[in-house]
């Protein structure tokens, strides 16, 4: 790989040296986009004559019927409502395009997933064909079970074989998925079961997280407990009986869980496959806009919101994005995505977009710090994986290590390595290229979201001269804009709030249930545009840096989490008046939820009040959830109108004493020094 060391400002007072990687040579040559200048032809092409070149994509899928339209939206809340639609009129079936469209160019006999479980001595492999076998009688499982076309199902599994195939299932029959993170709990489950109206939930006994078992039917039925007290009935449980097959930590015991069918809804898997033996199911052939999925995430009010993805547009930009992001080639080509399907990431490029580009790629189920820190290495070699996607929380923790957990392994077939879910420091993305990928690998450093469906800005491997740091252009068809606090436009380098100012296939149709939110949340902040909730800054060159949100949710290992929900899970202590919830940085999850609470008058923050309130997130929430630091306030600072201001929280979760802006409009500034006094010296 060539470096140019070239010189650009960043920032008017720090001109900064960085250096620029331009794709490495082999890349270029079988690219689909190859050099810079193709890069901006296609472009151009994307944005000004966008609806044929999104029918150009979607000609490579499979159609049962087409249409000739092709992007229709509106964006400006003064206009009317929002929405997006994508080929109105056509009718087609992502599943049919994962499977059958592959079987029938020949790929049948192809390994689809290579599964590499917790122990690494757990690995099986599964064909296109085979998965096509199992994916139909899933199908018929559902169908006989009373699931039908718009109905939605539950899908609360770890990285397992049945994960993959319950969501195309769904998918085969118009059945709509929402797919629950196996680390949420109970509570966080109950709400998304109950929100969603699941006619099915799809679970697992348990799981192993490295050495720890964990128990998820328990969790199910607390949760549908608890969805049935809000008046959501959960017919049918489908249990995979997992912990039995997996080989055991050495030295460890097999877990008693109890019986994983407990209870008159529950059915064991394959049980539930057998009895459907023979059962044709067909395709149900979809309108191009009915609903693929649904899939929750944070937001600002703490009620997660359930972002709806529909079939034709999801289908080609998930597709799309994985061809060019990845630059994959089917013939050649070993893919890894270590996401979980708990997240879109999972949905889009675990899932979707390889299988529809017809990849075999490793569906992982295990984590990269077990058996040991070199585990994403000797997986790597293994299978001889040539891209492969991850997170920068990943990246760091294994950075953190030492580079002879990397270097043990041969990471020669590495071309491309990905990142996504946050911002990746400049020094860990010099890591990956350095001691990762020899110098050898393009570094994709893809910004998206679960609203956008696919990655909205990202380099191309073959095309794009990379920046530490930067996720560089838009993708096809994706008019990225930053706007200033008004909503004008800001034109050339500058810095502001990251909007989109045109519809693309993949991006979301809705909040579950709730149009108004849909149209606050992403459009009335600024009319006219899709707001994405966060900041980014562009250079001379037009290179995006996103520097991370600017609204009330914070990312925590690339997961965003609602300050607003992880408040209302402490304030609901007897003990706790009120919490305020701030990101605070963090070396290796960039941030942890820091927490600032009010008690009641008389009450202390002892250590097991400490331990109350984040078991208290805990349960309420997930272990992500959990704040790392519990302050006790004997108030929080507050405005006359009595909003809590935590623009000068964040200062003080960072360690600052002074320089916190503007502490005037307070109505009681002594708070503050109270504040820095109290902080805890871990923090
Ligand atoms: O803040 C941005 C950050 O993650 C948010 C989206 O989170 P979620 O919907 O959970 O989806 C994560 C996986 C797509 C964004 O609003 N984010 C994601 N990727 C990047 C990023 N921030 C900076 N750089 C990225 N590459």
């Amino acid at each position: 790989m060539s470096d140019v060391r070239v010189k650009f400002s960043l920032d008017k007072e720090v001109e900064e040296e960085l250096d620029v990687f331009l794709p490495p040579a082999p890349l270029l040559a079988g690219a689909h986009v190859s050099g810079l200048p193709s890069y901006h032809d296609l472009y151009r092409s994307s944005i000004n004559d966008s609806d044929r070149f999104w029918a150009t994509v979607a000609a490579e899928l499979y159609f049962e019927q087409g249409s000739t339209k092709g992007l229709e939206w509106n964006f400006d809340v003064r206009k009317g409502a929002p929405f997006t639609r994508f080929m109105s009129g056509a009718r087609t079936n992502v599943a049919y395009n994962c499977l059958e469209r592959n079987i029938k160019r020949g790929l049948g006999d192809k390994v689809a997933f290579l599964f590499e479980g917790n122990d690494p001595r757990d690995a099986s492999k599964i064909t296109y064909n085979q998965l096509l076998e199992k994916v139909v009688a899933f199908s018929a499982v559902l169908r006989t079970r009373g699931v039908g076309k718009g109905d939605t199902v539950s899908i609360y599994l770890p990285m397992i074989s049945e994960l993959a195939i319950a969501m195309l299932a769904c998918a085969r029959i118009g059945a709509i998925h929402s797919v629950v993170f196996a680390g949420f709990s109970a509570e966080s489950l109950a709400a998304r079961i109950v929100d969603a109206k699941a006619k099915l939930l799809v679970t697992s006994d348990g799981v192993f997280r490295g050495t720890k078992p964990i128990a998820l039917k328990p969790i199910v039925d607390k949760a549908a407990e608890l969805a049935a007290a809000d008046g959501c009935l959960l017919p049918k449980v489908i249990v995979v009986e997992h912990l039995k097959r997996v080989s055991l930590p050495d030295g460890g015991k097999a877990p008693q869980f109890g019986p994983s069918c407990s209870h008159e809804r529950d059915e064991e898997w394959e049980a539930a496959m057998e009895s459907v033996k023979g059962v044709d199911s067909r395709v149900e052939w979809m309108d191009a806009e009915d609903s693929l999925f649904i899939l929750y995430t944070s937001g600002s009010t703490g009620k997660p919101k359930g972002i709806l993805h529909t079939t034709a547009g999801y289908m080609t930009y998930a597709y799309q994005t994985t061809k060019m992001t990845f630059d994959v080639h089917h013939e050649t080509d070993v893919y890894w995505c270590t996401a979980d399907c708990g997240w879109i990431t999972g949905h889009s490029y675990v899932l979707y977009g390889p299988l529809m580009n017809g990849l075999t790629s490793v569906f992982f189920e295990g984590l990269p710090s077990y058996p040991d820190a070199s585990r994403l290495w000797q997986v790597t070699e293994k299978y001889k994986v040539t891209k492969m996607y991850t997170s920068p929380t990943a990246v760091r923790a294994l950075m953190a290590v030492g580079d002879h957990y990397v270097t043990k392994y041969d990471r020669r077939s590495l071309q491309v390595i990905g990142t996504v879910g946050e911002p990746i420091n400049p020094s860990a993305w010099r890591w990956l290229h350095k001691v990762v990928g020899e110098g050898r690998a393009a570094i994709v450093d893809t910004y998206w979201q679960t609203e956008t469906g696919g990655h909205v800005i990202a380099p191309l491997p073959g095309a794009t001269p990379l920046k530490p740091g930067s996720a560089t252009f838009p993708c096809f068809g994706v008019e990225a804009v930053l706007v200033d606090s008004e909503g004008r436009l800001i034109e050339g380098p500058g810095e502001g709030n990251l909007c989109f100012a045109r519809a693309w296939p993949g991006m979301l149709r809705g909040v579950w249930g709730d149009t108004d939110r849909f149209a606050k949340t992403y459009f009335s902040s600024f009319p006219g545009f899709y707001f994405t909730g966060d900041g980014a800054k562009r250079d001379e060159e037009g290179y995006i840096w996103v520097t991370g949100r600017v609204d009330d949710l914070m990312n925590v290992s690339g997961h965003l989490l609602s300050t607003a929900e992880i408040e209302s899970a402490l304030a609901a202590h007897e003990k706790v008046a009120e919490a305020a919830v701030v990101a605070a940085p963090h070396d290796i999850k960039g941030s942890f939820p820091y927490a600032f609470v009010t008690l009641n008058q008389g009450e202390r923050l002892t250590p097991s009040l400490v331990a109350e309130l984040k078991q208290l997130a805990r349960t309420k929430i997930g272990p992500i959830a959990v704040p790392d630091i519990i302050q006790q306030a004997p108030g929080l600072p507050k405005t006359r109108s009595g909003k809590v201001t935590r623009r000068i929280l964040r200062k003080i979760a960072e360690g600052f004493d002074n320089g916190l802006g503007d502490t005037t409009t307070l109505i009681d500034e002594s708070v503050i020094t109270q504040l820095i006094a109290g902080r805890p010296s871990n923090a």
